[in-house]
């Protein structure tokens, strides 16, 4: 099959469980190069288990996963994100007795392959995230929640990621915050990075995302454009229970 669009992710039929709990049931999903796809679901849908599955956290029993047309299902977490995948974990869970350089210089690594892409330098993250630079040498948790998502959202990209999932970034900021946060992953995306973000703010989302998929307890309810789901109230209040 071909496809105008590279695809950066390819999600197929996973089924994934924490024991004998049965949370994803054949969730499939692409995120497409340079793509930016929100995926949103209520309290305990199964958004983070989602990412858990892709970074190798949780292993899927049925179902594959592609990255940029290699097979990772089933690979150790340090393998997959070795081979180009970053996460901004829910909760930001930064080193907090480690200084933000710490923070920064643990998750450094170079890039996966040559490409045309600049790598990831602290010069580079403090540029977008001036306010690191000027905390440099402060523990990471005696920053402010926004300053720790900066710099989770700074650690990941030290990984020097070709993919990076968000997992609810905007969570428990100020509207202010969450404004910065949304205009970093909108210049991300514009630099040609291919993103997931997992929201429970459906603005945001749709302020930023190319395409969106919804996911109701383990199953997928909705694929489409970000596009379709703003015209469709109906779609969005009865799957997301918001309007
Ligand atoms: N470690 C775990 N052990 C057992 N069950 C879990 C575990 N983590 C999550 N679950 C269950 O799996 C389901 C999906 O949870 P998940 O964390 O993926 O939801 P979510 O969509 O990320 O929700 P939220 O928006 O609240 O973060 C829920 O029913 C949850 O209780
Ligand atoms: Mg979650």
């Amino acid at each position: 099959m071909t496809s105008p669009v590279a695809q950066a992710l390819n999600v197929s039929g996973i089924d994934a469980y924490y024991g004998d709990s049965h949370v994803l049931h054949g969730v499939s999903f692409a995120l497409e190069e340079g793509h930016l796809l929100g995926l949103l679901g209520r309290n305990g849908a199964g958004k983070t288990t989602c990412l858990a599955a892709i970074m190798g956290f949780l292993k899927p029993r049925r179902g594959a996963i592609n990255l940029f047309g290699d097979e990772i299902a089933g690979l150790a977490p340090e393998t997959i994100a070795h081979r180009g995948i970053g996460l901004v974990p829910q909760g930001r869970r930064v080193f907090r007795s480690l200084t933000v350089r710490e923070n920064l210089s643990v998750a450094q690594q170079r890039r996966a392959r040559a490409g045309t892409r600049k790598e990831w330098t602290f010069e580079r993250v403090y540029t977008i995230f001036p306010r690191l630079k000027e905390r440099e040498q402060q523990l990471a948790g005696s920053l402010s929640g926004g300053e720790q998502q900066m710099l989770a959202i700074g650690r990941a990209l030290m990984g020097n990621p070709r993919i990076l999932l968000m997992d609810e970034p905007s969570e428990g900021l100020a509207p202010q915050i969450v404004a910065e946060v949304g205009r970093t992953i909108a210049l991300l995306k514009s630099e040609g990075l291919s993103i997931i973000l997992v929201e429970q703010n459906i603005k945001l989302t749709l302020d930023l995302a190319d395409d969106v998929v919804i996911i109701n307890t383990g199953r997928i309810a909705f694929d489409g454009s970000a596009e379709a789901v703003k015209r469709d109230h109906d779609l969005v209040a009865q799957q997301l229970g918001v309007f």
